[in-house]
């Protein structure tokens, strides 16, 4: 569904993504994992529109996709979740959910005055969706609590669920599980196989708790100071050397080196 090809991102003379390569396949839960400061996030803001890559293709079922801007990707259903939660805090979780399919429509405002009628139906429709999701993911309790007031992992439902207000074919979840409690953190998995099985959502996770990932995610890509170093099932990931290595920090490869 997505491949990328050579991708390399620069910030000034930093090489953050160095030469990237991979795909992700349709249909399924792909985890990225690696240590701190791989590349993981700037990858995804890469393939998401937010920068333009220094060099290297992204493709979309076989589209180059390269340089789009996120909207554009948000309408060929390509969408991604932000390492911290950027709710709107004053607003309800429902309304929070209600936001979300506007930013599709450029021509919202003269339909309020030329038809409001089609205004309102659109509404309720939206408030049905809004209350179809939040029922899905199980937090009716919290459906007119300001979004500003829930808890962190309760802030990365609200995007897992901002994310199933519109047609998603891929999405990007960056580090759901941040933060999390283990109850928590198991209903964020429940809710992404679930989208996955029964909505065919492809997911492209990045994570650091390796059980999590473990669970949900087949195969696991895995980056390290800007490249891909092994793709693989999780058991196959956590045998190899090159990735022991480099989860064990390049601090001992740096000290060997000076
Ligand atoms: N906007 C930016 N300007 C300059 N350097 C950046 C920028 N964004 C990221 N970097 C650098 O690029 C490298 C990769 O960062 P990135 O956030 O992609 O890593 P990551 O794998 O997501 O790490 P983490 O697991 O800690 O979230 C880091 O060294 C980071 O400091
Ligand atoms: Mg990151």
């Amino acid at each position: 569904m997505i491949t990328v090809k050579n991708l390399t991102k620069k910030f000034g003379g930093f090489t953050a993504v160095n030469d990237a390569s991979l795909t992700i396949e349709e249909g399924s839960i792909t985890g990225l994992v690696g240590p701190n400061g791989a590349g993981k996030t700037t990858l995804f803001n890469v393939i998401a529109g937010v920068y333009k890559p220094s060099k290297g293709t992204v493709y979309l079922d076989g589209k180059d996709i390269t340089g789009l801007e996120p909207h554009q990707l948000f309408h060929k259903g390509l969408l991604r979740t932000f390492q911290i939660a950027h709710e709107f805090s004053t607003m309800t979780v429902r309304e929070n959910l209600m936001m979300v399919p506007g930013e599709q429509s450029g021509e919202k405002l003269l339909d309020v005055w030329l038809k409001p009628s089609k205004i309102r139906a659109e509404e309720v429709l939206l408030r049905n969706k809004a209350d179809e999701v939040i029922e899905f993911l199980e937090i009716s309790h919290v459906a007119d609590e300001l979004a500003g007031n829930l808890s962190g992992g309760q802030k990365k439902l609200l995007e897992l669920g901002r994310t199933m207000m519109v047609d998603a074919k891929i999405v990007f979840l960056d580090e759901v599980g941040a933060g999390v409690n283990r109850t928590l953190l198991n209903t964020i998995g429940d809710a992404i196989i679930r989208l996955n099985k029964e909505r065919g959502y492809t997911f492209c996770v990045i994570e650091h708790d390796m059980e999590f990932i473990g669970r949900l995610c087949d195969p696991v890509i895995v980056m390290a100071e800007g490249g891909v170093l092994a793709k693989g099932t999780i058991d196959e990931i956590k045998s190899n050397e090159q990735v022991i290595e480099a989860y064990l920090g390049t601090g001992l490869k740096n000290k060997a080196a000076s």
